[in-house]
This record gives C-alpha cells, structure tokens and sequence, in this order.
C-alpha cells in the first residue's frame, strides 16, 4: 500500500489574477496529473489517496474511472472525517475474460436488476451493455467478443446479459459453439405482464422517434392499445406472431435451449421474487455460480417512490466507484402498465396455460402466474 496525499487547497492569495473557475480548473489538472503520474509509478501495486477533502477525492476518483487507469476500490468517509479515502487497484493486472454466465432473457423480466444485484458480489464483473454477439454480432470473432468484456481480475467471473438470446433461433447452438459447459440465467415472470411490459416499451421507443418525425413535420403519432395488437383482426384470437406475445412462450424458447444444453446448466431466477425479495433471487444465482455468499439483505433498501428496491450506497466491495445515495433502476424499469380491458387477461391466461404447464414441467418446478 502506498500512502500519497493530494491536496486541493490552493489560497486565492497566490494567483491573484485567476477566476475562481480557473482556479477549480487549475486544482483539477494538477490533481488529476499528480494522480495520473502516482499511477503509472506503481502499476504492479495497490494505491491508497487521501485526498484532502471530499470534492479531490471525487474529482481523483472521476478522473482515474475516466482513464481506465485503475478500479476504485473504496471510497470510506468516516462520520466527521471531511478528508476522502480511496483506494485504487491499477488496471495493469486486469484483463478482459470471456464470460462465463450468460443471462439470456427473458426481456422485460427483470434481467437488469438481477445483473445490477449479482454485480454486488467482490468477485463478479459485469458488463455494462447488452453486447448482442450471438444473435447480431456473430460475424465478429470470438476474440472481439472477449475484447468488450470489462476488465478483471482472474478470480472473478465475468457475466453478460443480452435476453434476446433467449428467443433468438440461432443463439443457443452458437453459444454452444463457444462454451458448452456455459452457464444461463434466465429470469422469467408472469407472461402475460412481461407482454405488456414489452408492449409499454415498444410504445416508448417508438413514441421517442415520433416525436422527434412530429417535431420535423408536423403529424399526430398514436399507437394502439394493447389488445389492438395482441388479437387477431376482428377476433378474440391471440395473435402467436405478436412479438410481445411470442417473447412470452417461454416453453418453445426453452426447448430450444435445451437441445444444446442440460437443465442444470441454466438456472431459473423468478423474476416475481426478484421484485420484493432481491436478495433471496441474488443468493440463488451465487449458488449456481459457486460464489461465496456475499449479498444480503441489508444491502438493499426499499424505495417508495419507485416502489422498488434499489441498491443501498457503499454496498459493492469492488468494481465502482461508491456513492452514498440508493441506486436504483433507470426510469425505463416499472413504467406504468395500462389497465388492460375487461377479459383480456382472462382469454391470456387460457391461452398461456399449456405454454405454461410445457414450461413448468421441463423444469420441474411452478410458479403461481394468475
Ligand atoms: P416493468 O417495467 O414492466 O415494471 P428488464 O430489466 O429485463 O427489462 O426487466 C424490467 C422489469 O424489471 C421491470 O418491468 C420491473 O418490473 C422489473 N424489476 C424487478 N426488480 C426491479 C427493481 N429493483 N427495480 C426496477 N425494476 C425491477
């Protein structure tokens, strides 16, 4: 460990002739070098800053996250203590791994927040986008693939989430291609929700590139509802090749998947659990993933507003950098789900129900979907 102090207190006296924005700006590329220098002289080591006050150890903070530098390991003020402790572990002695846990669906299920969740253990990375190799980007090379993971150490396993690999036709042989002993996640809910989830969102986006058309030329955007689109024309007939409805079959998608691979290389999170009992659901993927228990309860705070439960501030042991306020979900996840006309959902729960008992009995366990 090696201790270096960063001061950021420089007397107006000094350089009477900046602005007090220079003079922030100055504060800032002195510290950020300094930090920059201290870094390369001790790649093959852990550093420790203290930095003088909250506001550099921050700044220090952003500046190595920036520059991919090194990892920000902690980030501990004590009650009273103004003075910001950090420690650093230097890029150098990390790498980029191929994953090995794929979540590959289901959309809309809750596959953000169980990655977000399982990221809390010391010895998970995560990465930070939906990468879509096996269903988008396959012409690319195994190597490019791994070239995109987030860098880690060799002790920690790397996990990818992308949940149209769980509907995409050609994934599961591809994945098998790359690592048959790989291990899935797959979160599943209620599909008749999770078909209306995926329908909100669809409206979302599509609503976000009307408007920006409305603003150009004028014309009203409007989108059906729900059961304009789930049906048949002119029917009570659900409509299979609706993709909110197709996305929703989970015992066809699964069957393909276990053409390649056993039933005990994917693991089924419940993503109903997963709203009000995270931390049971989070335990569960350690299990599967011979992780050490490491998440618990405590570490998650139930936040009214959002109506659920968000990260408490200075819970991850490695990876980011610590805040102190909750972090919850984008405002992308719980958006409101529109009241669905009278029997919709009764002819949907009729129509999912042989889906559901298929599903249910190939992996020999049931959920109360109503
Ligand atoms: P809704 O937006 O329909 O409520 P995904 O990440 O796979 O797109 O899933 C989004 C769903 O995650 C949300 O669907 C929400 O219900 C669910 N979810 C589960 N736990 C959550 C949490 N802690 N915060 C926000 N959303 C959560």
């Amino acid at each position: 460990m090696l201790q270096v102090e960063v001061k950021d207190e420089v007397r107006a006296g000094c350089c009477p002739r900046l602005t007090r924005y220079q003079l922030i700006g100055l504060v800032f590329i002195l510290s950020s070098s300094l930090i920059y220098m201290i870094s390369i002289r001790v790649s093959e080591h852990w550093v420790r800053v203290r930095a003088s006050s909250r506001t550099s150890s921050l700044v220090c903070a952003s500046y190595i996250a920036h520059q991919r530098l090194a990892t920000v390991y902690t980030h501990v003020n004590s009650p009273g203590d103004r003075r910001g402790h950090l420690t650093f572990e230097p890029n150098a002695s990390r790498h980029s791994y191929f994953p090995s846990a794929l979540v590959i669906g289901a959309r809309k299920a809750g596959t953000r927040a169980l990655l977000r969740f399982i990221n809390l253990h010391p010895d998970v990375v995560i990465s930070a986008k939906e990468l879509h190799y096996f269903d988008s980007f396959y012409e690319k090379s195994f190597d490019w693939y791994r070239r995109q993971m987030p860098l880690s150490l060799p002790h920690q396993l790397t996990i990818e989430k992308t949940p149209n690999y769980f509907v995409d036709l050609n994934v599961p042989k591809r994945v098998y291609h790359f690592n048959p002993s790989i291990k899935l996640i797959l979160v599943v809910r209620n599909p008749i929700d999770r078909a209306v989830s995926d329908y909100v969102q669809l409206k979302f986006k599509l609503m976000k590139k009307q408007q920006k058309k409305r603003l150009e030329n004028g014309t009203i955007f409007s989108f059906g509802d729900f059961e304009d689109y789930i049906f048949v024309e002119n029917t009570s007939e659900v409509n299979k090749s609706y993709a909110p409805i197709k996305r929703s079959l989970y015992s066809c998608h699964l069957e393909r998947w276990l053409t390649y691979f056993r039933l005990s290389q994917i693991l089924v999170v419940d993503g109903e659990n997963l709203k009000v009992k995270p931390w049971e659901e989070t335990q569960k993927v350690e299990t599967f993933l011979h992780l050490q228990h490491q998440v618990k309860r405590d570490q998650f705070v139930y936040n009214q507003t959002k109506r659920f439960f968000c990260i408490k501030g200075e819970s991850k042991l490695g990876h980011d950098l610590h805040l102190t306020s909750p972090r919850c979900l984008a405002d992308s996840k719980g958006r409101q789900h529109p009241k669905l006309r009278h029997g919709t959902r009764k002819i949907l729960r009729n129509f999912f129900q042989p889906f559901n008992s298929r599903f249910f009995s190939r992996i020999g366990r049931k959920f109360n979907w109503s």
